[in-house]
C-alpha cells in the first residue's frame, strides 16, 4: 500500500519503520535510470515547482535532476527578493497561486514552520525542502539509507548502532530530523559532541530517550570512540544573531586524518550533509580525508537523488509503473561504469 499518495512530506514523523523501508526499496529501483543505464518518462509531462526561497545549491538541484530523471519538468523560484512574498503576499496565497501551476511543489524556506504554512494552501503535495532551524526530511532519509547502505558493507545494521554527531546540534536542522528518525530503531547510542551553547534542543533528546535510546553528551572529542557513524555538521552562521557571534564558533571542531586516527575506529563512515566550511579558519572536514574510503559524503549526494526520485513516484503514486515507461539512453555517460 502506497501511504504517500497525494500527501505532504513535511516531517519525519509521518514516518515509520514500514514507510520508511517502503522508500527505501523504490529508491533501489532508481539506481539504473540514475546510473543512465537506461531512461523512464513515467512522469512526462509533469511539472515541479522547486521553490526555494534560502540559498541551496545541492537540494535545489537534487530535486530537480530528480524529477528530470523520472522524465518531469521543473520550474524554478529563488530567493525571496525575486519572489512576490517580498510584496506582502502571504504564503497562503502564493501556495494557492504557484500550486497551480506545477503537480506538485518542493519548498526550502528560513523560517520555521514556513513550509507547512505553503502546504496548507497548496493544491498538490509538498515536499519540505528545509524549513529554518525545523526539519529536513528528504536529508534525514538520505542520510538514513546512506547509513544503513555503509552500515550493510561492514555486516552491521541501523539497530545497536553508535552515531556520533558533532558540531552545531542546536541550529542543524539535519542533526534534528535524522535523530527523529534514529529514534525509530532500537538500541542506538548517540554521543552529542558541540559546545554548550550549541547543544541538541531538550525536545529531541526526550525523544531519543522515549524511544529506548542512550546518548552522551559532551563538549570535545574525548578519547577513542567506538562509533560507527561520524555526522559532522557544520556552524549554522546564518542562525546566528550576528556574525560575530557565530564566530566564536568557528574552527572549534575540526575533523581530519590525524583527529580520525585518534578518536575513531578505522572503520568508522564520515558523514556531512554538505556544504562543508572549507575556510581555513573553519575547515571542519578537511580535504586530507579526500580519499579515505570510509569517507561517504558524496555518496549521500548520489543517494539523495535516489530517496527523492522515490518520494516522487511515492507522492504521485507512479512507483509501481516506472519501468513501464522505460527507454534507451542514447549518448555515452561515465555514470554507467559506476
Ligand atoms: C544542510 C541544510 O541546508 O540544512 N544542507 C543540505 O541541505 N544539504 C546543512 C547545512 O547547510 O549546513
Amino acid at each position: 500500500m502506497n501511504q504517500f499518495k497525494g500527501q505532504h512530506i513535511l516531517s519525519v514523523s509521518q514516518f515509520d519503520p514500514d514507510s520508511i523501508a517502503q522508500i527505501f526499496s523504490v529508491a533501489d529501483t532508481m539506481r539504473p535510470y540514475a546510473h543512465r543505464l537506461k531512461r523512464t518518462k513515467v512522469l512526462d509531462g509533469a511539472i515541479l515547482g522547486n521553490l526555494f526561497f534560502e540559498p541551496s545549491t545541492r537540494t535545489r538541484v537534487s530535486f530537480g535532476t530528480a524529477f528530470n530523471l523520472l522524465g518531469g519538468e521543473v520550474r524554478e523560484t529563488a530567493g525571496m527578493a525575486t519572489s512576490a512574498l517580498s510584496k506582502g503576499e502571504s504564503l497562503y496565497d502564493t501556495a494557492r497561486v504557484l500550486s497551480s501551476y506545477s503537480d506538485i511543489v518542493a519548498m526550502r524556506h528560513p523560517d520555521a514552520g514556513s513550509v507547512a504554512e505553503f502546504a496548507e494552501g497548496s493544491r498538490v503535495p509538498v515536499i519540505n525542502g528545509g524549513d529554518g532551524a525545523n526539519e529536513h526530511p528528504t536529508q534525514a532519509l538520505l542520510d538514513l539509507y546512506t547509513i544503513s547502505k555503509e552500515l550493510q558493507f561492514h555486516g552491521h545494521s541501523i539497530d545497536g548502532m553508535h552515531i556520533a554527531m558533532i558540531g552545531d546540534l542546536k541550529h542543524g536542522r539535519t542533526v534534528h530530523s535524522l535523530s527523529k528518525l534514529l529514534s525509530l530503531y532500537k538500541n542506538i547510542r548517540f554521543t552529542l559532541i558541540s559546545p554548550k551553547e550549541l547543544a541538541m534542543p531538550d525536545a529531541i533528546l526526550d525523544l531519543i530517550s522515549k524511544g529506548g535510546h542512550t546518548f552522551k553528551i559532551t563538549e570535545q572529542m574525548e578519547g577513542s570512540m567506538d562509533a560507527d557513524i561520524c555526522y559532522q555538521t557544520r556552524i549554522q552562521e546564518e542562525r546566528f544573531e550576528s556574525q560575530l557571534e557565530a564566530n566564536k564558533y568557528r574552527g572549534r571542531f575540526r575533523l581530519n586524518q590525524d583527529i580520525y586516527t585518534r578518536h575513531f575506529q578505522s572503520k568508522t563512515v564520515i558523514m556531512h550533509p554538505l556544504p562543508r566550511d572549507s575556510r581555513a579558519d573553519a575547515n571542519e572536514l578537511d580535504n586530507d580525508l579526500n580519499l579515505n574510503p570510509n569517507l561517504a559524503i558524496f555518496r549521500q549526494v548520489d543517494n539523495g537523488v535516489l530517496i527523492r526520485m522515490a518520494l516522487f513516484a511515492l507522492t504521485l503514486g507512479v512507483e509501481n509503473i516506472v519501468q513501464q515507461y522505460d527507454c534507451d539512453v542514447q549518448w555515452y555517460s561515465s555514470k554507467q561504469n559506476l
